[in-house]
């Protein structure tokens, strides 16, 4: 059953559940100004929470953690099972962000305690926003064989957190990338390749976030830890390598293609995260799966068909809804999450058309400019939707940003 937006007319009905009776107190007079848009209820304890879910579904459930009888984990384990549309959010007074959603898995987005009503308006809301993303039927169907999923790695959260402080330390930044070894040796390494074509060696990771910016290293961070979880099995014919150059690639043309169109530095940093982690959810279905990716790729090859299309046929999801799911698990910005959930099916109107577009171009470029697999068909952008944007024209513009990108690059041995 597809995932059920709420009728516009109705309002958005949100379950908060804790057992200390000031705590729901406060939320009642706290969040009164949201009366005209959400229809509240409020519960002591998982097992009232669930009795008034039986009576009316919800669209979010907001938990507290620790609960005495059924905790937070156990509530929302069984809305998981019993109510799979609803959106589930942990309200935990533990700040390790890390740790919470390895242990509470079955939660959609975390919230510690205290938390502001602004804090948690937004972050309702923005659930609501991912609906499509995380209600995604065809993923459930295809979490469940899937098992496990990678976790956020702690360095990416432990910098969201000392970035959202008033006053992030640059000190503190770099001890925390220097922290894990492996990856701050695999960022290193990268920014000091031809990749960027910095003229200078970068020796620390707070040099590297003092050039390049501290949003660039956390998707460089990112991805790298991603690509060192898996391994993919050599006769997939994709392999690690090719993925990995494809990905930063289109990383880096995202970001000349949001330079070229004159969006912000945030809007830039955020296509070039986009741009970095459009294809993650391949590599996870790749590690995952590799007998039924072997036989998608095999159609691919045989009939035709597009990588989208022979992934939704053998797995019922494909790549891109993988990896927005994933992102959209770890709290990564709206646009990101967004932007990779339309790689190959982009959709005008939304209020991250300009993200999803640059993402979208840069992927078809990247295959038409830097030819990884010879023998492939292209796959060139979707004319009729740039069109429909008002971006028809720009692609010519475009191509010559990523050439000029590519310009700059040393020839890779
Ligand atoms: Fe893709
Ligand atoms: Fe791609």
């Amino acid at each position: 059953m597809e995932c059920t937006q709420p009728d516009s007319r109705d309002k958005l009905r949100v379950l908060f559940v804790d057992d200390e009776p000031n705590v729901l107190h406060g939320l009642r007079l706290a969040l009164r100004h949201m009366r005209d848009a959400w229809q509240m209820s409020f519960a002591g304890s998982g097992s009232e929470a669930l009795d008034i879910l039986a009576r009316e579904p919800h669209d979010v459930v907001v938990s507290d953690m620790r609960m005495p009888g059924m905790d937070g984990d156990r509530l929302l384990a069984e809305v998981q099972r019993r109510f799979p549309d609803t959106l589930r959010i942990i309200l935990s007074g533990y700040s390790d962000y890390a740790m919470i959603m390895r242990t509470v898995k079955p939660a959609h987005q975390f919230l510690s305690k205290p938390c502001s009503h602004e804090d948690l308006t937004r972050t309702v809301n923005r659930a609501l926003r991912l609906r499509a993303v995380l209600c995604n039927p065809r993923i459930k169907g295809l979490l469940g064989a899937i098992g496990s999923l990678p976790s956020l790695p702690e360095v990416f959260a432990a910098l969201r957190e000392e970035m959202d402080k008033p006053e992030p330390s640059l000190q503190r930044i770099g001890g925390m990338v220097s922290q894990d070894m492996g990856m701050t040796a695999s960022v290193l390494k990268l920014v000091n390749s031809s990749f960027f074509g910095l003229r200078r060696h970068i020796a620390t990771p707070r040099q590297a976030v003092v050039l390049l910016g501290l949003e660039t290293v956390r998707g460089l961070l990112l991805l790298s830890e991603l690509f060192r979880q898996f391994t993919l099995a050599p006769e997939l014919g994709c392999s690690t390598d090719l993925l990995w150059r494809h990905c930063t690639g289109v990383g880096r043309f995202s970001r000349a293609i949001a330079a070229a169109e004159g969006l912000s530095a945030a809007e830039q940093d955020d296509c070039f995260i986009a741009g970095l982690l459009h294809d993650v959810g391949k590599l996870v279905l790749l590690a995952h799966m590799p007998g039924e990716y072997g036989a998608a790729l095999a159609r691919v090859r045989e009939g035709g068909a597009t990588v989208h299309d022979a992934e939704r046929e053998v797995f019922g999801a494909s790549h891109a809804e993988m990896g927005a799911y994933l992102l959209a698990l770890w709290g990564l910005p709206d646009a990101v999450v967004e932007s990779v959930y339309r790689h190959h099916a982009p959709l005008c109107g939304t209020e991250d058309t300009a993200c999803v577009a640059a993402v979208h171009a840069a992927n078809a470029l990247h295959h038409e400019l830097v030819v990884l697999t010879p023998g492939r068909a292209p796959r060139p952008a979707d004319n009729d939707w740039l069109a429909a944007c008002g971006l028809e024209g720009r692609m010519t513009a475009w191509r010559e940003a990523c050439a000029a990108v590519l310009a700059t690059q040393e020839p890779e041995t």
